[in-house]
């Protein structure tokens, strides 16, 4: 079955209409949401006003990714790096999480939207532990879209946590060196349970991956907009798919 998606965002080949055929939806979207601080700079406006509009354009996105039948979205929300940012900058961003599922849980259980979260959850303040993890319990059991929040995620340290783990396990006499494989690796990451991403979505016209999913970008997909993250609609999800799915790919291997 072939989906025709009117868009208005243009394609190259065609000014109004992308094409994305429903047999070959990435299962799992990663998304750097970047740009929210220049988009309000632009407009004259202070850095926050950005994030707060950015976390409109999460909602969109949410909605955008469940109606293509995309299973897993994952959103880098904040770094390990982030928190060198001012304090104010930070606080806001640390209140964001609550203000988001004040305004839209109701509505991501009724879609049977599953919330999970990866990242340092020491490092958090309580009140955004707090929602998060009440947001968690709340969609447990739910079986639509997952979508999964980066929130104090740094690949660097997950995966350095991995290998203390390793060095632990050992340690204790539970693992021997042999057993290790990418797959015990794959299980000990804060994603476990998650297919790696198909797709990885950034904005802002920045294009590296500043510390995001390391490991499990290693052959994915990567799709670079100049738009800011508080544009981000529908459209630019159906060109990012649209354009997933006339690329090849190979994993090393010949097509
Ligand atoms: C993304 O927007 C949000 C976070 C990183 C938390 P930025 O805040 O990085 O915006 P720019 O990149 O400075 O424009
Ligand atoms: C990446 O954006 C982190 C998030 C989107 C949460 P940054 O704005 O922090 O990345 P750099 O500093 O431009 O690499
Ligand atoms: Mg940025």
């Amino acid at each position: 079955m072939i989906k025709r998606i009117r868009s208005w965002w243009r394609h190259k080949d065609n000014p109004n209409v992308v094409e994305i055929t429903s047999e070959n939806i990435p299962q799992h979207v990663a998304i750097i949401m970047d740009g929210n601080g220049r988009w309000a700079k632009r407009l004259g406006l202070p850095r926050i006003v950005g994030h707060q509009s950015g976390m409109k354009a999460v909602k969109r996105a949410t909605i955008a990714a469940d109606e293509l039948g995309i299973k897993y979205l994952t959103m880098y929300a904040f770094s390990t790096e982030n928190w060198k940012r001012p304090k104010d900058e930070v606080d806001f961003l640390m209140r964001l999480p609550q203000e988001f599922l004040a305004i839209e849980l109701d509505e991501l259980i009724q879609k049977n939207v599953q919330i999970r979260m990866m990242g340092d959850k020491e490092g958090l303040p309580k009140h955004t532990l707090d929602a998060m993890e009440k947001a968690i319990k709340l969609t447990e059991n739910n079986d639509g879209l997952v979508l999964n929040f980066a929130l104090n995620y740094g690949g660097r340290k997950e995966i350095t946590d991995c290998m203390s783990m390793i060095g632990r396990e050992i340690e204790a006499g539970r693992l021997r060196a042999e057993e290790i494989n990418s797959q015990w690796v794959e299980d000990h990451l804060q994603s476990t349970g998650l297919p790696d991403p198909d797709l990885l979505i950034r904005t802002s016209g920045e294009m590296r991956v500043s510390n995001f999913m390391l490991w499990q970008l290693a052959y994915s997909e990567l799709w670079f907009t100049d738009i800011y993250w508080p544009e981000f609609n529908k459209n630019h999800l159906h060109d990012a798919v649209a354009e997933y799915q006339r690329r090849t790919r190979r994993y090393g291997g010949l097509s």
